[in-house]
């Protein structure tokens, strides 16, 4: 029997920044950004939007053709978290009508939690193939403002139905595994912003890649070549190169630096555009491979190298099925990031500064343009959610409003 992925998609915030503008205001040449780190673009949530809202937009994609009854379990992987002790998948559950007989609950472990996830919901299939699970990786990620990290910003949320039925790709129950107890990037109750060392970040996550795939190996005897692809968890696209040369050149790889480019680079375009998303990244990574139209990916094999600092990481394989590309809805997704409104500095900082209270008074979020979910504001210390009807939703939303638009 097949576990694997049955439907897969995401959702990104309709607002952004183009890194030139922020290359300017940080006085800082933007071939660092473009080139050094990798990224152009950002995406930037609005304030009505949180982690929840973003789970439920890809979620509401990803259980479309899906008879929800047979969905037993909704698993939400975030560092981003809205709650201390209530799960985000309750919200999502809520938002999408879920059947009451499921079982709701959150993941974390920095960036790797989603992964965890996938291969807890594998297990679960495993014992349960009338089962399907709802997997949703949802985050934001944010530095503080003229940190080192800034650029690297992102956020976006990825859900994918796994079961026994998977009709994008299946994936090997072999992984690879390494944890070790260190410090590179953390985040403290109470603080919004992540702490990062990172230069130390980055030596961490290529420690964790040699002991995952050496781990892997000593599982199942793999070798590099056997992986057409290779998916890595994205903070920045540049990570994913410098990863990928790393292991190639620790396996001692006979391939030209054009053949792994090739290897690495069709995964690595979303990111460039959307920045980091934390558990989502390495998922944003996979859908960017198998959106690339100039490639026929069935029955490739795809590595997977899943981060999260703290640290864990996990190697994995997948093998990308026929007919694959007749379940990717590409071209919306391709439109969606093309017309996301480009944020001008002042607005970016505006949305970057927005707050919601802390002491739990009434507050209704502005409305800006979101999917078909919002967080409408607080009340009494609860969040409160609501749907967006389609025509009021993005497609006609506008920009002047936007303009106009408190988000204080
Ligand atoms: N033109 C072209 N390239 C340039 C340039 C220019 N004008 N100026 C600098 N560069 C290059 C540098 O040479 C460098 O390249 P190399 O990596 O090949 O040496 C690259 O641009 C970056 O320059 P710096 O190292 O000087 O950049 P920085 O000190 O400003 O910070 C960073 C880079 C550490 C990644 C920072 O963005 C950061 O802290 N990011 C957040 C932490 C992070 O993403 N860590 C990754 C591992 S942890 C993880 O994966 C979990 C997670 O999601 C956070």
């Amino acid at each position: 029997m097949k576990y694997g992925i049955e439907t897969i998609s995401m959702y990104v915030p309709r607002y952004g920044m183009d890194l030139r503008v922020l290359s300017e205001a940080r006085n800082v040449d933007y071939k660092k950004y473009q080139q050094g780190i990798g990224q152009e673009f950002m995406a930037v949530p609005s304030p009505d939007e949180d982690v929840v809202t973003m789970g439920a937009n890809a979620a509401q994609q990803a259980i479309e053709g899906i008879d929800t009854n047979s969905i037993r379990t909704v698993i939400f992987a975030t560092e981003s978290g809205v709650d201390q002790s209530k799960s985000a998948a309750i919200y999502v559950h809520k938002l999408l009508n879920l059947p009451e007989n499921c079982r709701t609950v959150e993941m974390k472990q920095a960036c790797c939690s989603s992964t965890s996830a996938v291969h807890f919901a594998l297990a679960t299939v495993a014992l349960k193939p009338d089962q399907k699970v709802l997997v949703i990786a949802s985050d934001i990620a944010r530095y503080g403002l003229e940190s080192a990290g800034e650029p690297t910003q992102g956020a976006g949320a990825v859900a994918m139905i796994i079961s026994a039925h998977p009709r994008i790709m299946e994936i090997d129950s072999d992984v690879g595994y390494f944890t070790k107890d260190v410090m590179d990037f953390w985040r403290p109750n109470y603080l919004d912003e992540a702490l990062v060392d990172g230069k130390y970040s980055i030596k961490v996550y290529m420690d964790a890649l040699d002991h995952c795939w050496k781990n892997y190996q000593e599982t199942t005897d793999a070798h590099f070549n056997d992986f057409h692809h290779f998916c890595y968890h994205l903070p920045f696209s540049r990570m994913g190169t410098k990863a990928h040369l790393h292991l190639a050149r620790h396996q001692k790889a006979s391939l030209a630096s054009k053949e792994l480019q090739q290897q690495i680079e069709p995964s690595l375009r979303y990111n460039r555009i959307t920045g980091n998303a934390y558990t989502a990244s390495l998922y944003v990574g996979l859908l960017s491979l198998l959106d690339s139209k100039e490639l026929n990916l069935t029955n490739k094999r795809v590595g997977f190298f899943s981060y999260g600092s703290g640290c864990m990481g996990a190697f994995f394989g997948g093998t990308v099925l026929p007919g694959y590309d007749r379940f990717l809805n590409t071209s919306e997704r391709v439109a969606w990031l093309r017309d996301r409104k480009h944020l001008s500095y002042d607005e970016y900082v505006k949305f970057y500064n927005h707050a919601l209270p802390q002491n739990g008074h009434s507050y209704r979020t502005s409305r800006n343009r979101t999917g078909s979910f919002r967080l409408a504001g607080v009340e009494n210390h609860q969040r409160i959610y609501e749907s967006v009807p389609a025509n009021v939703g993005a497609a006609s939303h506008s920009e002047k409003a936007l303009a106009a638009a408190p988000v204080s």
